[in-house]
């Protein structure tokens, strides 16, 4: 079985993928991570992403892999190294979507994520997982929450633990907001491919919904179609 989860950024699909997965014993595949990959290996390499030629075949040459899965969460490699954090960055952030707009790149992309399936049940989450990856999917869900709670998400999230001033945490939301916005756009007007929900796809609004809340919705519908 395919579950396709596709949404904007910072709705909340890698932790409802996560957990989805860690439920169901489905394998997890994260398109994000490997577009993210991409796009630090040719900052690495000092390759301009505006030379779409030369970033596709950087994405041809590459070869990541996905280790094994540790309480849901999964390391990133690219050739061998892992890159598990250095793909997270604000410069990879402010970098991916303009990679992840060349065809040539998704193009490259698109044969390891099916193989990925070939086999065993997965759970995957982008934003053309229903649409262009897999299209058979037996479950589409389209993610989405109010772009400023999707903000607030973030910034609570790396901030886990830690006392910090509410002045920092308002100040680091509207940078967030601004900063995921803009990703939004990109991803959404870009011509290959772009962020669409999918005709057959259920869609769920996370804004005032908890996680579990969400999970369990996702679970009656895997169980409507098994
Ligand atoms: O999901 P995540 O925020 O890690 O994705 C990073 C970026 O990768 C997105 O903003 C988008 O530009 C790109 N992406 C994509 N197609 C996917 C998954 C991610 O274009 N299936």
């Amino acid at each position: 079985m395919i579950i396709a989860i596709d949404g904007p950024a910072g709705s909340g699909k890698s932790t409802i993928a996560r957990e989805v997965a860690t439920r169901f014993g489905f394998s997890k595949l994260d398109t994000g991570a490997m577009y993210r990959s991409v796009a630090l290996s040719a900052l690495q390499r000092g390759i301009s992403l505006e030379d779409a030629s030369a970033t596709a075949q950087l994405a041809r040459d590459i070869r990541i892999t996905f280790g094994t899965e540790n309480h849901g969460n999964v390391s990133v490699f690219v050739d061998g190294i892992d890159v598990s954090d250095a793909i997270r960055t604000p410069e990879v952030d402010r970098n991916v979507s303009a990679a992840a707009a060349n065809p040539g790149v998704r193009a490259a992309m698109l044969d390891p994520q099916r193989r990925f399936a070939e086999g065993h049940d997965v759970v995957a989450e982008g934003r053309d997982i229903g649409t262009v990856v897999f299209p058979e999917a037996e479950l589409k869900v389209f993610l989405t929450a109010d772009p400023r709670e999707r903000a607030r998400r973030r910034v609570m999230q790396r901030h886990e633990g830690s006392e910090v001033d509410a002045s920092v945490i308002e100040a680091e939301i509207e940078q967030t907001l601004a900063d995921i916005e803009r990703r939004d756009a990109l991803d959404s007007k870009r011509e290959t491919a772009p962020l669409t929900c999918a005709d057959d796809a259920v869609r769920i609004d996370s804004t005032s919904h908890t996680i579990d809340e969400i999970v369990s919705m996702i679970e009656h519908l895997i169980a409507e179609r098994r």
